[in-house]
């Protein structure tokens, strides 16, 4: 049933190619966004006002990276809530709005409240669910399915690439609707979105190197993950799925809020996962690598193929990912670190398909 892997976590993180393939490539057709049995109608986008996407945990984590996507292609204003907090806050949202409700289960308690919450509100819901059939995908108005199979490690990992995928491919069919995205990046995104299974297979054939990364620093006791923009929504996923199942501390920071109060906990030897993959930003990332070796940390990189030379001078690791649209670099990224949160996890002997204190879906509050 593990496919010959000793955990389901493992054998989810490899067959997230596979997951993605089945995600993204039917829904292109012809070189257009097309989704099956879809009902948001082209004058419903038009008018739409802003899009509220409401999820926990992981799901949450890529509502943070499609708040980016979304902004950046269709200008239109996102917010991102956690069910939890959404369903107490008095949302701003009416008829104008589109709620996209995140769930790999389906099932989770709180998003589902946000969801009955949203719709009192009079708005349409859209979910992402990977659970055909699930509570969340029967409650909603459309439902986009991840087409992940089933995923059974508590910690999530194809369902999160899976999810981030179909949310890369709303946005880009949002922007092509709303005319926002120039036809040629909009070309450019969606080829690269076709060869995204293909370069995460080559991301994967690198397993040894961040097998290696987690021998050397699976001991620490607290880690933090630091990038910018795209980078610091991935270093979110990155620092949750390393502390659900290794049980290390560790935070996530935007790399310009250092300054603002983390960098007192930086001492010699403190371990720094330090997200660099962002082009436009790279620099930036650069210096705050330097700032915090210079305080005494280790300093553990995610790039690009064309920028870890650069990094392999200042880093004392790097983990390193394929070029692609910059707007897709978290669906790659996000596997470095779902790999060196496993290898640290087996190292350190914990229970990695059952951790500690947590359950796949969390039906209470
Ligand atoms: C983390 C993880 C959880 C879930 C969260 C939401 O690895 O799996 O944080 O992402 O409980 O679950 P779903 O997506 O099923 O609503």
């Amino acid at each position: 049933e593990k496919g010959g892997y000793e955990h389901f976590m493992f054998k989810e993180i490899m067959e997230q190619p596979q997951a993605l393939r089945r995600a993204i490539l039917p829904r292109i057709r012809e070189g257009e966004v097309c989704f099956e049995d879809f009902g948001l109608s082209q004058d419903y986008v038009r008018a739409m006002s802003k899009v509220y996407i409401v999820a926990c945990g992981s799901s949450y984590h890529v509502g943070m990276v499609g708040k980016y996507v979304l902004e950046r292609l269709t200008r239109r204003p996102v917010e991102v809530a956690l069910a939890s907090e959404f369903r107490y806050m008095d949302p701003i949202v009416d008829g104008s709005t589109l709620v996209v409700v995140i769930s790999q289960s389906g099932e989770t308690l709180d998003t589902m409240a946000a969801l009955r919450e949203a719709k009192r509100l009079g708005a349409k819901v859209l979910s992402i669910v990977n659970v055909v059939g699930s509570s969340i995908a029967r409650e909603s108005d459309e439902v986009l399915y991840t087409w992940a199979g089933p995923e059974i490690a508590v910690a999530t990992t194809k369902g999160y690439s899976t999810q981030l995928a179909v949310l890369d491919l709303l946005a880009l069919w949002f922007a092509r609707v709303l005319g926002t995205v120039a036809p040629e990046e909009y070309h450019t995104i969606l080829d690269e979105m076709t060869r995204l299974p293909d370069k995460m297979e080559r991301v994967l054939a690198e397993r040894d190197s961040i097998q290696y990364f987690a021998s050397h620093w699976f001991n620490h006791n607290s880690i933090f993950f630091m990038g910018r923009n795209l980078d610091y929504a991935l270093g979110l996923e990155g620092s949750l799925k390393l502390k659900e199942i290794s049980y290390i501390h560790s935070e996530a920071y935007a790399s310009g809020e250092l300054k603002h109060g983390t960098i007192s906990l930086v001492e010699e030897g403190t371990l720094v996962v330090a997200l660099g993959t962002y082009d436009r930003l790279f620099e930036k990332a650069m210096s705050n690598v330097v700032e915090v070796k210079a305080r005494g940390a280790d300093v553990l990189a995610l790039t690009t193929e064309s920028h870890s030379g650069e990094m392999e001078k200042t880093a004392d690791g790097v983990m390193t990912i394929p070029d692609t649209h910059e707007l897709l670099l978290p669906s790659l990224g996000v596997v470095p670190l779902q790999l060196f949160a496993y290898y640290v996890a087996l190292m350190r002997g914990c229970d990695i398909d059952k951790p500690r204190n947590l359950a796949k879906s969390v039906t209470v509050e």
